[in-house]
């Protein structure tokens, strides 16, 4: 989604510019076109040289000065850009953005541009917190700015607190979003589940699998970059995706009542997690002592959330399987009244558990079936929401 967009990086006078050339870096390496905007302050923390080798283009900074060869000027920069980030942000930035001032190249771009504009600020604890930057990002907030709040931790000036540039990911995701607004998905509500239940046989000890979360989450970012709300309901323990509603869950009941909760309203409910079959019946309080843990513990079924989960949405599934893939895929598709089943072999190499990669047939309700090739999960996530998009 990001390839052959047309990002417009400003980078002004923090420490945190170093910060700056990843970000430029992981979006060139996704095949978007960086043009980057220095403040003068920020060629003072990190040399242009290093934007310009890493974006492959030339780095524009003086307003008096337009790159002619390219015609980069603040107003064809800014009418070009599908989006504008600005990372880091200093309180000098946001004050001049939020009074509408237009005294440098970054600044006029800004005012000359319809494009979104994401905000990451980055500054000492106190500026940040200072009432009269509050009021300029609250500002900017109001005016449709999208901010990235910074984070809370050790801050250049040898203080903790918030005011650190958001990590590249959390930007990354917010482009993501933004980008994805006009998505395919706009304006749908959609619940993921992902990773791996975990069944309390006492304080200490579980019942659990091998499932990862990978393919959750490659669902629920698709999701979202294609304009979606999403609510990820997650066993796996992953960082939280950028700009989705994430709950964090361990055992099947905790799972189900989390989904019930989430569906209201969906629009589709996509259960990647592999959720546990059995659980103990009791959970002992304490932990078991090894002379008395029993070789025979008594185990019930768990709840079946995919069949359970209440709701007028499309239901998708997952059959992880080593053996007769289609048949119990199908079985499942029927039992579990499924409008899409991924039937997913984990025996196949680079397919199932802990990988990058799956290797999928996608079964819908009408019995048609679609053997995809191996590919990433994302790519995977991506086909199985086409198959929503176009089936509702
Ligand atoms: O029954 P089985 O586990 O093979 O079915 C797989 C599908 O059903 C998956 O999508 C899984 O997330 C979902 N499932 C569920 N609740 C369970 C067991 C599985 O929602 N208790």
């Amino acid at each position: 989604m990001l390839t052959d967009k047309i990002v417009v990086l400003g980078i002004t006078g923090s420490i945190a510019a170093y910060k700056a050339a990843e970000l430029a870096s992981r979006l060139t390496q996704a095949g978007v076109r960086v043009d980057v905007v220095m403040t003068e302050a920020a060629q003072k923390f990190i040399s242009p040289l290093t934007l310009r080798s890493l974006t492959h283009r030339l780095v524009a900074s003086d307003m008096w000065e337009p790159l002619e060869e390219h015609r980069i000027s603040h107003v064809s920069m800014a009418q070009a850009a599908d989006v504008v980030v600005i990372a880091p942000a200093t309180a000098n930035i946001i004050a001049k953005i939020a009074c509408g001032m237009a005294d440098d190249l970054l600044s006029s771009m800004v005012l000359a541009t319809k494009a979104p504009v994401i905000i990451a600020p980055a500054m000492n604890v106190n500026m940040y917190e200072n009432p009269v930057t509050h009021a300029n990002i609250e500002k900017l907030r109001e005016r449709g700015f999208y901010i990235v709040e910074p984070c809370t931790g050790r801050l250049a000036c040898d203080t903790v607190g918030r005011g650190r540039l958001a990590e590249t990911a959390q930007i990354m995701g917010a482009i993501k979003i933004v980008l994805g607004k006009n998505g395919d998905m706009a304006g749908k509500k959609v619940v993921v589940t992902a990773g791996g239940t975990r069944e309390p046989i006492d304080p200490v000890r579980f019942i659990g699998n091998r499932s990862s979360g990978k393919m959750g989450y490659a669902l629920a970012e698709s999701a979202r970059d294609r304009g979606a709300r999403v609510t990820l309901v997650t066993a796996a323990g992953l960082p939280e995706p950028t700009g989705i509603e994430t709950l964090a869950v361990e055992s099947a009941a905790e799972m189900l009542a989390a989904v019930q909760k989430a569906v209201k309203g969906a629009d589709a409910l996509v259960m990647a997690a592999a959720v546990a079959d059995f659980r103990p019946k009791v959970m002992a309080k304490s932990k078991i002592k090894k002379a008395t843990l029993s070789l025979n513990m008594e185990l019930e079924r768990t709840p079946d959330i995919l069949a359970d989960a209440e709701g007028n949405f499309i239901r998708v599934g997952f059959a992880a399987e080593s053996e007769n893939l289609l048949a119990n895929a199908k079985k499942k598709l029927a039992d579990k009244v499924l409008d899409l089943i991924v039937a997913n072999d984990v025996t196949a190499a680079g397919s199932g558990f802990g990988t990058d990669t799956n290797k999928v047939t996608l079964i819908s309700r009408d019995g048609s079936e679609t053997d995809l090739p191996l590919m990433t999960k994302r790519e995977v996530a991506d086909k199985v929401w086409d198959w929503v998009v176009t089936n509702e």
